[in-house]
């Protein structure tokens, strides 16, 4: 019996289609957390970088524009936390000036949230947390039981990882679910040359190819396969006309894969590719399109010195 059954259906759906494809979600084992971790620190990487920034720098001003009644517990609410490094800058200023909230980070990765969870304990002794381990998709509804005002924090270009249809629905139900004045910070990279795009997703030191072949470890540990990885290599593409960061992983020959609780054997060719992580860049005008018909207007944008990078505040209407 294999632990994560969802997972093996999603390879076995994923496998079985033309093009193939694995979602992104399950990059984050222990092994992909670290890993992500690294990429986060790389010079190539620079979305953290630059979201780092904006909260190092603007979190007074991020916080006003979040309206709240300093009299008024709140919840805030992070969808996809990871390790939380950026947030501690707008924690700090909110606890600063003693602001009474509850901070919900959310992820998928159970390990994330315990190293988030102790590092931001150590530096906050008086942080109110509790961590929710979950999809975002499934936890939407848990989230909103209680009746404490929300802000809600989707940044570090998670949005990004969802093609433009699930983008817009995720934000629609995220919308319906908020009541009026409600905010949702929202962190996204901006569309730029592919020069500046493509490095961040093929560094030279090869850590975003060990993450995306991890990918394929952890099926061959999990799910029993076997995956030569070094039949595979990173594949990472972008156009800035089209403006969405793709990676891919691509068979370097014509190869079977046999993975055993299927009982199934795949078939790959020479060139085929995987297609295992969209990376969408925004624009005001993309977000706008996404936002069409739901009741989340733009309120503020908050951007770092080279204009790479931007969070947005958007309103319930
Ligand atoms: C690209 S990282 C960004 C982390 C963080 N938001 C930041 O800005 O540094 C994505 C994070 O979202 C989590 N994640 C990915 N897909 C998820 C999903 N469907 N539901 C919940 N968490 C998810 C991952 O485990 C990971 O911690």
């Amino acid at each position: 019996m294999i632990e994560n059954e969802t997972f093996l259906k999603d390879v076995n759906e994923g496998f079985s289609q033309n093009p193939k494809h694995i979602s992104s979600k399950y990059f984050y084992d222990k092994i992909g957390d670290k890993l992500f971790q690294q990429i986060m620190d790389l010079p190539e990487y620079y979305l953290t970088n630059c979201e780092m920034e904006i909260f190092r720098e603007q979190s007074d001003a991020i916080i006003s524009s979040f309206e709240i009644n300093k009299n008024q517990e709140f919840e805030l609410i992070e969808l996809g936390a990871g390790d939380g490094k950026k947030t501690q800058y707008l924690l700090e200023a909110l606890l600063k000036i003693d602001f009474k909230f509850k901070y919900i980070p959310v992820d998928i990765s159970q390990n994330s949230l315990n190293i988030i969870s102790d590092r931001l304990l150590k530096l906050f002794p008086n942080l109110c947390i509790e961590a929710k381990q979950g999809e975002y998709f499934n936890v939407l509804e848990e989230l909103f039981n209680s009746k404490k005002p929300k802000i809600i924090l989707f940044i570090g270009s998670n949005l990004g990882n969802l093609n433009d249809q699930v983008a817009h629905n995720f934000l629609h139900q995220l919308a319906e679910n908020l009541k009026e004045g409600e905010k949702l910070l929202l962190g996204l990279d901006l569309i730029k040359s592919k020069e500046i795009v493509l490095l961040a997703y093929n560094d030279s030191q090869g850590v975003t190819r060990d993450f995306n072949l991890n990918l394929l470890a952890r099926i061959n540990k999990e799910m029993d396969a076997d995956f030569d990885l070094e039949n595979f290599e990173h594949l990472p593409l972008y156009t800035e006309e089209e403006g969405v960061a793709k990676s891919f992983l691509k068979s370097k020959i014509r190869q079977s894969v046999f993975i055993k609780p299927l009982n199934k054997t795949f078939d790959f060719e020479e060139g085929e590719l995987i297609s295992t992580e969209v990376s969408r860049k925004y624009n005001d005008e993309i977000l706008e399109k996404i936002l069409q018909d739901s009741s989340l207007k733009i309120q503020d944008k908050f951007m770092d010195s080279k204009n790479y990078f931007a969070d947005y505040i958007l309103t319930k209407k």
